[in-house]
């Protein structure tokens, strides 16, 4: 049975992960330093896939505990989801998301070489496309980015990138997440941001939940068939299922290769909360409001190496997304 290490596993996508791992028979260790997530994350976890991953508090900048995790058991490979991913936030505090996110993923980088453990998959972005290349993007495609949060993408793939070139043994496999949503649909596990929520989906599921008034649609006078902005949304479900592809992909291929994780699908801002409002029989007042700065009009992926090279493709619909996030809503929270 094979031991993976998951950092970040008590976040949102992460514990997503850990279930499909669990459930699959690989054995879990988290690490998480739980800056925004919960050790009772934990609970819900083994509550459904009937087994505990194992959980070391711990933070990535600090060296000696990285090492010690690895000192303490045998990882055959290594899911790094544990950083920092507010793209505003990241532009007020620039240094502490260089530091977070890329002094953290050296740590952990170094602790892999020192112990012999030689497989990664590393969560990137779409937001390493940059703001010029066209829809839909392809790998092969040029990599830039427009705030700090990006470039520690663009950084992190590129150290991955070099190091596999001289340690030919190694495999890094670079999992560009386009729009992950929803939930799991037990309702124990979602994205559940502290404070009000940036992304669109955790703010439309609390306005119909009456936790928040209304949503603001920023803008709708983007080139788009509807005046908002285009976006590839896939289920955090079928995100999660695309780790255990890339791990098997990382059994018997070396190198560092990125792949797009997306439906290919871009839906607007306004469909969504279509979407949401139909599926759940439920209204979500909104107003429309100006354009977000930083915003693109659009952005969806190309996923045919996703399915040609690691046979996944994204199963779940809109329909789903929207049900489950707004059942993880409901569901009362310990
Ligand atoms: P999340 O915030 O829910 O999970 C990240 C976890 O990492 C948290 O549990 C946090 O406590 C932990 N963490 C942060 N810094 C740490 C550190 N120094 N040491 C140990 N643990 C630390 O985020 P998520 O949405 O699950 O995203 C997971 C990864 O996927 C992130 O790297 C993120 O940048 C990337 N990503 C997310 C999205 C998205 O839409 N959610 C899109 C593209 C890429
Ligand atoms: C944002 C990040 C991106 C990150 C992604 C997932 C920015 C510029 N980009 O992408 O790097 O990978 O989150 O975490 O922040 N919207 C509204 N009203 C709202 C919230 C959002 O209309 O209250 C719209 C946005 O304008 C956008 C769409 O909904 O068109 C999706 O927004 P969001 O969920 O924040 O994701 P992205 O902006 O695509």
């Amino acid at each position: 049975m094979e031991h993976i290490l998951v950092t970040g596993g008590t976040g949102f996508i992460g514990s997503h992960t850990v279930v499909e791992l669990l459930r699959s028979g690989y054995d879990v260790t988290i690490l998480d330093n739980l800056s925004n997530s919960e050790a009772s994350v934990v609970d819900a976890i083994e509550q459904i896939a009937g087994r505990r991953p194992a959980l070391i508090v711990a933070d990535l900048l600090d060296a000696a505990a990285v090492n010690a995790a690895f000192d303490g058991a045998h990882f055959d490979g290594v899911i790094h989801f544990a950083g920092l991913k507010a793209v505003g936030e990241s532009v007020q505090k620039p240094w502490w998301y260089y530091h977070n996110n890329l002094t953290g993923s050296l740590n952990l980088f170094d602790a892999m070489a020192k112990h012999g453990c030689k497989t990664i998959v590393f969560s990137s972005s779409a937001t390493v496309y940059g703001p010029d290349n066209p829809s839909p993007y392809v790998e092969t495609m040029s990599t830039s980015a427009t705030n700090p949060y990006g470039w520690t993408k663009v950084m992190i793939e590129r150290i991955l990138t070099d190091y596999t070139a001289a340690h030919p043994d190694f495999c890094a496999v670079l999992l560009r997440y386009f729009n992950p949503i929803g939930a799991h649909p037990s309702g124990l596990l979602g994205d559940d941001p502290n404070g009000i929520p940036n992304n669109l989906m955790p703010y439309v599921a609390r306005v119909a939940a009456g936790q928040l008034p209304k949503l603001t649609v920023f803008g709708d006078d983007y080139d788009t068939p509807d005046g908002t902005c285009l976006r590839d949304y896939l289920h955090v479900v079928d995100l999660a299922k695309g780790h255990l592809s890339a791990l098997e992909y990382a059994k018997d291929h070396t190198g560092a290769e990125a792949f797009n994780l997306g439906t290919g699908n871009g839906i607007s801002v306004l469909e969504l909360i279509n979407a949401f409002m139909k599926e759940n029989h439920i209204d979500v007042p909104y107003v429309i409001g100006p354009r977000r700065d930083g915003d693109l009009p659009g952005f969806w992926a190309n996923a045919d190496k996703a399915k040609e090279v690691l046979g996944w493709t994204a199963k779940l619909d809109v329909n789903d997304m929207c049900r489950d996030a707004w059942t993880f809503i409901q569901t009362p929270k310990d």
